[in-house]
């Protein structure tokens, strides 16, 4: 059984590629190769949002696709509209219908902001209304999988953190540890509330999944909640850092609009038999090591 990774760059697919690289057959699929591909690499560059690019993707031999690339910035997404529907629609649709015609397993990543966080939680068949772009866009791409095949799986997972595709990829570490180093007066919004979830959980949850070949609709989340400003606040304590410099802002939030809260409940996982996911305090403080080394990476 070959694997297909999309997005075995990112944040996500990276911690998905380095537990299947144990024990399953992959292959990688990147944006952009540094290196050029030799025999035997587990990676292959595609252009997904690219339709020329699609019949590479049909020439490999694979029989399970795990989906994880896409646009994943609001405001990215809301002001890019046709490149938000390219890769996160119409590509994902081309590998959900591909997937179906080859008899193939498929698992997409969705997201949280499918929902418009008013009357949290949200379980698995909570009717989606999202309130930007992304969440859109995110949402279609779900509906063209379930639509391709009903053995296929959607993974809804909320704000991830992680470090295999290294600290500058993960977005919540590093957009809370730049104002911690600017010593700049500077307000964090601390109204959205947030899950942190951690890539290794959502990796175990994508590999149980699988092993189950399970289908429709799945939610994976932390249950320990936050705000921007108070994983600034976690991550300086953690790392003895200052933060008074740092002011709780209660106002509204400029860009793309957020849902409010949009936690998720996870019944569906819970009985596949997962165990749940770590909170962010305790993950956190099992990764300082590693978080200390990537802290001296991007201040040299
Ligand atoms: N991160 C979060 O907080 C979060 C929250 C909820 C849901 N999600 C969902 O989780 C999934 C994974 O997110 P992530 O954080 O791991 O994303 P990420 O770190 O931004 O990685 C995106 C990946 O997509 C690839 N990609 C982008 N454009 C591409 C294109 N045109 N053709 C081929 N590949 C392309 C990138 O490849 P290159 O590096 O080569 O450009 C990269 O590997 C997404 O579906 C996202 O919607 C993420």
């Amino acid at each position: 059984m070959k694997v297909l990774v999309t997005g075995a760059s990112g944040l996500l697919g990276s911690e998905i590629c380095r537990r299947l690289d144990a024990d399953r057959e992959f292959l990688g699929i990147k944006k952009l190769l540094k290196l050029r591909r030799k025999p035997g690499d587990h990676y292959l560059a595609v252009d997904l949002a690219n339709p020329a690019d699609w019949p590479q993707i049909a020439e490999q031999d694979w029989s399970v696709v795990i989906h994880t690339a896409a646009i994943k910035e609001p405001d990215k997404c809301e002001n890019n509209q046709p490149d938000a529907v390219m890769l996160n629609v119409a590509a994902t649709a081309f590998l959900a219908n591909e997937a179906a015609r080859r008899r193939a397993y498929m698992i997409y990543i969705c997201t949280d902001y499918v929902f418009p966080g008013i009357n949290p939680p949200y379980d698995e068949d909570a009717a989606p209304e999202p309130l930007n772009y992304y969440g859109q866009t995110k949402w279609q791409g779900e509906l063209a999988v379930l639509a391709a095949s009903t053995s296929f799986a959607s993974l809804r997972v909320p704000i991830l953190y992680g470090l295999a595709a290294g600290i500058e990829q993960s977005g919540a570490i590093i957009g809370s540890l730049r104002p911690l180093f600017d010593r700049h007066e500077q307000k964090m919004d601390d109204v959205i509330v947030r899950y942190p979830t951690w890539t290794g959980n959502v990796a175990a949850a994508v590999e149980l999944i699988l092993s189950n070949q399970a289908a429709g609709v799945f939610h994976c989340t932390a249950e320990e909640r936050t705000t921007k400003y108070g994983l600034c606040v976690a991550l300086a304590q953690l790392l003895d850092l200052p933060y008074d410099h740092l002011q709780p802002y209660t106002g509204l939030g400029t860009g793309a609009p957020r849902p409010h809260d949009a936690h998720l409940s996870w019944q569906r996982l819970r009985l596949l038999g997962f165990p749940g996911c770590k909170s962010f305090s305790q993950q956190l403080q099992l990764m300082k090591p590693e978080l200390a080394a990537g802290i001296r990476c991007i201040k040299s």
